[in-house]
């Protein structure tokens, strides 16, 4: 049964079309196959359990139950949009760091290219995926996982990148549904402005790291150690290396870590 919470929350955004798990799989997994059976834009998938939830570069994502948000928004990309899939995954960062700055008032920053951290911890992964059909784009799936309590933070041994919850970072209380109404809401604000130099400064704004050296990791070339100088018109990351070169990073196969770190790549891990 749909909490009532949840559709409260939900009635005051644009929310086309819902379903509600007590477990599943994965949201993600559901929304792709949605988007095969004509889910219409703005459609959403939530649960308050996953089971095989997956993150980026093929690692699980733990969601316990009760403990997180766990949730995939649908979009049906219009024209204008279609030249700017990579910009999608920014687009949950933004919205997530906003509504959680809103509901909790804290100071919430991005860690190129999405992911979101509080005290320079990760608290929300995002796993955007596009589905193709016979060489057309049918749709882009959102995924947004956010940590809430204490029970949803992985093991200290799991965690490459440390991870926190948003009740270790605060506390106000918190209303899971509240701060999920408040990231549909950004959500549907800064897609209207999706790529604009609104959009891009917002994301540069709260990027994490700026001025610090970080380590830009491939699975296939060597890492490179720089500092981060920023974001350019594409949305690439801007590095500046120890010789005063400048070399940018495309959204994709690439892992961002401060310079010291190294990669146990266990669930959640960042
Ligand atoms: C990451 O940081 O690696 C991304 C994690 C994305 C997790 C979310 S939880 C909701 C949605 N369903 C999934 O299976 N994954 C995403």
């Amino acid at each position: 049964m749909i909490p009532v919470s949840l559709q409260k929350c939900l009635s005051q955004t644009i929310v086309s079309q819902l379903k509600y798990y007590e477990s599943i799989g994965s949201t993600n997994d559901e929304a792709l196959a949605w988007i095969d059976a004509e889910a219409q834009d703005f459609s959403l998938v939530i649960a308050d359990e996953q089971t095989k939830g997956r993150g980026r570069f093929d690692r699980h994502w733990v969601t316990r139950p009760g403990s997180s948000l766990a949730f995939t928004l649908i979009l049906k990309p219009r024209a204008n949009e279609r030249d700017m899939i990579p910009l999608f995954s920014p687009l949950c960062g933004i919205a997530v760091r906003e509504a959680v700055e809103i509901c909790l008032g804290t100071a919430v920053e991005i860690k190129w290219p999405n992911d979101v951290l509080i005290n320079r911890k990760k608290f929300c992964g995002i796993l955007v995926e596009a589905s193709w059909r016979e060489g057309d784009l049918a749709g882009v799936v959102l995924g947004i996982g956010i940590n809430i309590s204490r029970g949803s933070v992985p093991p200290l041994e799991f965690q490459q990148f440390p991870a926190t919850s948003l009740e270790d970072e605060t506390s106000r209380s918190i209303d899971r549904y509240e701060i999920l109404k408040n990231v549909l809401l950004s959500l549907e604000h800064w897609r209207a402005k999706l790529g604009t130099s609104e959009f891009m400064k917002t994301w540069e704004d709260h990027l994490a790291f700026v001025g610090e050296q970080v380590r830009i990791e491939h699975s296939e070339k060597p890492s490179i150690i720089g500092k981060i100088k920023g974001i350019n018109t594409q949305g690439n990351l801007v590095l500046v290396l120890d010789d005063g070169q400048e070399m940018s990073f495309e959204i994709g196969d690439v892992h961002l870590r401060p310079s010291t770190s190294t990669d146990l790549g266990g669930p959640n891990a960042g």
